[in-house]
């Protein structure tokens, strides 16, 4: 049976006696497979299973995205039932940012390019809203997804400077057939916009052929990814990105691990995807 808690006390109560490691999955709900994917990990993995759900109003830069995120209690516990989760907190606003809450955790160089210039503030939000979750919780082992890579980056960045005892852990993309990757805003596309979607999974894949090919030059493979997305009318790019892999710096030579990364617009709905590419050991 999964419990459902909902303040800090009743979470804090519920982990004391709970068996260790402790598998933690921090989500905004309207779980979808990629989050399933995640619990899947801490179950294999860990003795009890945390999944919180809670839309962190810091990590939203527009109050209308925010007011539209799509939300659905009922239909995510049936989920975490369904994975055999252990514990689930999904707390009020007030719970998490109790009156007189004046702490901002700010992660810097990681969290500076790509979603970070694109949206001010938002992994602000995420750094702290997950030191809370890391903090209440206690886990040996947190899982995010590889689909929000920086995000990845930014937690496992704050982490450790802040010395949390939590090992980040790195969890594949899960993909639509058509490898539109997994995310609960493909809930607001058209279905016209649905249906052209997958061109950001396709661009990443045509910088990675050329990659593959031994192309070295990040600004033929940026070329080569815009190429692909300007073929479908209805994706209006944000930003194409080809950048060191440790530090988000965009690269001019891609002489190491490196992240090809993507934001598009379909409509009002932004979509992110990216692709990593790993040196081939004989070439670092
Ligand atoms: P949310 O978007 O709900 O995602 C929760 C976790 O699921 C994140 O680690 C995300 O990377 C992962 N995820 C989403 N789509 C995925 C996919 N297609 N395949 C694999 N994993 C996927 O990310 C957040 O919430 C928030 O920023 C949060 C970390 C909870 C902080 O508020």
């Amino acid at each position: 049976m999964t419990r459902v808690l909902r303040t800090r006390a009743e979470l804090r109560a519920a982990l004391a006696d709970t068996p260790r490691p402790i598998g933690l999955v921090p989500t905004m709900g309207w779980l979808h497979e990629g989050h399933r994917s995640l619990m899947r990990r801490a179950r294999e993995a860990d003795a009890t299973t945390v999944v919180t759900i809670f839309v962190n109003p810091r990590q939203f830069g527009d109050p209308a995205d925010l007011a539209k995120y799509p939300r659905s209690e009922a239909r995510d516990l049936a989920i975490c039932e369904e994975e055999r989760v252990d514990l689930v907190w999904a707390p009020p606003v007030e719970e998490v940012y109790p009156p007189g809450f004046d702490t901002t955790v700010s992660v810097g160089q990681v969290a500076s390019p790509l979603e970070g210039s694109a949206r001010p503030g938002h992994f602000d939000g995420v750094a702290t809203v997950v030191a809370i979750l890391f903090a209440l919780v206690g886990a040996e082992h947190a899982y995010f997804g590889q689909k929000d890579a920086q995000q990845v980056m930014v937690i496992r960045q704050m982490a450790r400077d802040l010395a949390l005892p939590t090992a980040v852990i790195a969890c594949p993309t899960v993909r639509e057939p058509d490898g539109l990757a997994l995310s609960s805003r493909n809930v607001h596309l058209t279905a016209e916009q649905r249906a052209a979607a997958p061109v950001l999974h396709r661009a990443l894949a045509a910088g990675r052929e050329a990659w593959e090919h031994g192309e070295r030059s990040a600004a033929t493979i940026r070329e080569r990814m815009r190429a692909v997305l300007a073929g479908e009318p209805l994706a209006d790019v944000d930003y194409v990105s080809v950048a060191d892999g440790r530090t988000l710096r965009e690269l001019d030579t891609i002489d190491g691990p490196a992240l090809l990364s993507l934001a598009v617009r379909f409509g009002p709905t932004r979509l992110i995807d990216n692709e990593v590419l790993e040196v081939d050991p004989t070439e670092a």
